[in-house]
């Protein structure tokens, strides 16, 4: 009998700290019933504290996954427990994930505090968060370069005050695999009542090498994987929850752990979490990539043709990689339109968001004559569909572009529901269509990125724009989705610039003490 590896996902935690990657409460509600359906152990839904928004977040998704358990970060502060404590008091099975920086770096510069402070401070934390659960994590911050007798000794006294999962975390990525197996193996020998609890690790891919740090933990003895869909979290993200899973069935020979996820889930999750995020998966990311499964040389087809094993070692189907499915088209009637998002997970907020939903819908139809999943996942994503929201929206557009001709776009916005009728010119229609949106909102922000995807194949298929904006110290990702792509650049330059409108101030958990 192997061991299981529990798969811990922090996508909506840390994946969620990455610029402009902030969801809303029904995104996040969205990418936790996927989390769920996919048998994700430990959901990782936010930190409750940050504010008023995650609170309801993490506490709407307690209330909703009965089959994974529902986790909130917290500082060891009593505030940030008690946040993350009654955040997931109704959660079928609730976690409180708390920490503290253990490197010397981060106890002298950041937290101020001596290691005996921080020591006790750790245990008075666990204390704190059980009166909530008897499921308490304690991470090391920057343990990866924390000295080996001082982890040796928290770790000792938070076990003994009753922490049950021991985080490593290697906060900024800076270990190499030999190195961190190593540390793991020697905690797991060192610490006297190490056989009490689960080891966890929690990787950074600074190097590139989130990944194998995290397999060779495991396969040091560590039986808790922190990861998240795609990669995604701070800086350069973390361990691709795709990637670990993967190796580990892959490589069943040399990983003596299973783990319960339902790898034909994986594919939609990284789909949903690339369109709500607005971060596009790269063609040749490993699992989820486009090419991840293609076999563009002559050599490999006629390879995978007489015998697919001579190039291929996972099957596409198995990690949920299918042809894209013709689901609905224009004759479809609401009711199926309806079942079809509640496969998808997708909830419908009112009679009146389906209506809206559904209206658009037969608009797409009429342009597109097949509509995939990917098609409903990213009319659902639409904001527009809640015009309530929105401050600004697109009434109608215009564009022209011609050889020898300076490009210029039109545009009737809706702005705090006055019309506004602009015009520019541009490089190209999109940036006419940027600088007519701006001389109206004249909002100021930097356009940090623009990049466009196709959502399905087909020169029919819609455009997926995602762009990401910065004004103030705050960076939000807009996205928008049409067949006409100006349109879709449109659509998400407007999206990008409702979200710094609504965009609250929040705390992010490791900047402060
Ligand atoms: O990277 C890190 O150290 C973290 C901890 C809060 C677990 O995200
Ligand atoms: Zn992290």
């Amino acid at each position: 009998m192997k061991d299981t590896l529990i798969i811990f996902d922090t996508t909506l935690r840390d994946g969620e700290q990455s610029p402009g990657a902030s969801m809303t409460r029904d995104e996040k509600l969205r990418v936790a019933r996927q989390l769920e359906r996919m048998r994700v152990d430990v959901i990782e839904a936010g930190f409750a504290a940050a504010s008023n928004g995650d609170f309801e977040a993490v506490r709407g998704i307690a209330e909703t996954v009965r089959e994974s358990t529902v986790c909130s970060l917290a500082r060891a502060n009593e505030r940030d427990i008690e946040r993350a404590g009654e955040a997931i008091r109704p959660a079928a099975m609730g976690r409180v994930h708390t920490f503290i920086a253990t490197s010397p770096i981060h106890m002298e510069k950041k937290l101020r505090m001596s290691p005996d402070q921080v020591v006790e401070q750790a245990v008075k934390a666990i204390g704190w968060a059980r009166k909530y659960t008897d499921d308490v994590e304690f991470s090391a911050e920057d343990a990866g370069r924390s000295e080996i007798d001082f982890l040796c000794r928290i770790f000792e006294a938070v076990i003994d005050a009753g922490a049950r999962t021991i985080n490593v975390p290697d906060t900024v990525g800076y270990n190499v695999p030999d190195q961190f197996a190593n540390t793991i193996r020697t905690l797991l020998e060192r610490v006297p009542n190490a056989d009490k609890v689960v080891w966890s690790v929690h990787c950074h891919n600074d190097l590139g090498l989130a990944v194998s740090n995290s397999l060779a933990a495991v396969l040091a003895g560590a039986r808790q994987v922190e990861c998240t869909i795609n990669g995604l979290g701070e800086r350069a993200g973390n361990a691709s929850l795709e990637e670990v899973v993967m190796a580990v069935r892959t490589r069943a020979d040399v990983f003596p752990v299973t783990t319960g996820i339902d790898t034909t889930q994986i594919v939609p999750a990284s789909k949903l979490v690339s369109q709500i995020t607005g971060y596009p998966v790269q063609p040749n990311k490993a699992i989820v990539g486009a090419n991840a499964f293609a076999h563009e040389s002559g050599i490999h087809q006629d390879g995978v043709l007489k015998h697919r094993e001579t190039y291929e070692i996972m099957r596409a189907e198995d990690v949920g990689w299918r042809a894209n499915k013709l689901v609905l088209g224009k004759h479809s009637g609401r009711n199926a339109f309806r079942a079809r998002l509640q496969e998808l997970g997708v909830r419908i907020a009112s009679e009146e968001h389906l209506n809206a939903a559904f209206a658009r819908f037969k608009e797409l139809a009429d342009k597109k004559h097949e509509i995939f999943d990917e098609d409903l996942q990213a009319l659902m994503s639409d904001e527009s569909l809640t015009p309530e929201v929105e401050h600004f929206r697109l009434l109608s557009s215009r564009f022209h572009s011609e050889t020898g001709e300076t490009p210029q776009a039109a545009l009737t916005l809706s702005v705090g529901g006055t019309e506004h009728q602009s015009q520019a010119t541009g490089s190209g229609p999109v940036d006419a269509a940027f600088k007519a949106i701006e001389s109206v909102a004249r909002s100021g922000a930097e356009l940090l990125l623009y990049s466009v995807n196709a959502i399905t194949t087909g020169t029919d298929a819609q455009g997926e724009v995602t762009v990401r904006l910065a004004l103030g110290g705050k960076v939000v990702n807009g996205q928008g989705s049409d067949t006409d792509i100006i349109v879709a650049s449109v659509k998400a330059y407007l999206n990008g610039l409702n979200k710094l409108q609504g965009k609250a101030d929040k705390l992010n958990p490791q900047v402060g003490p």
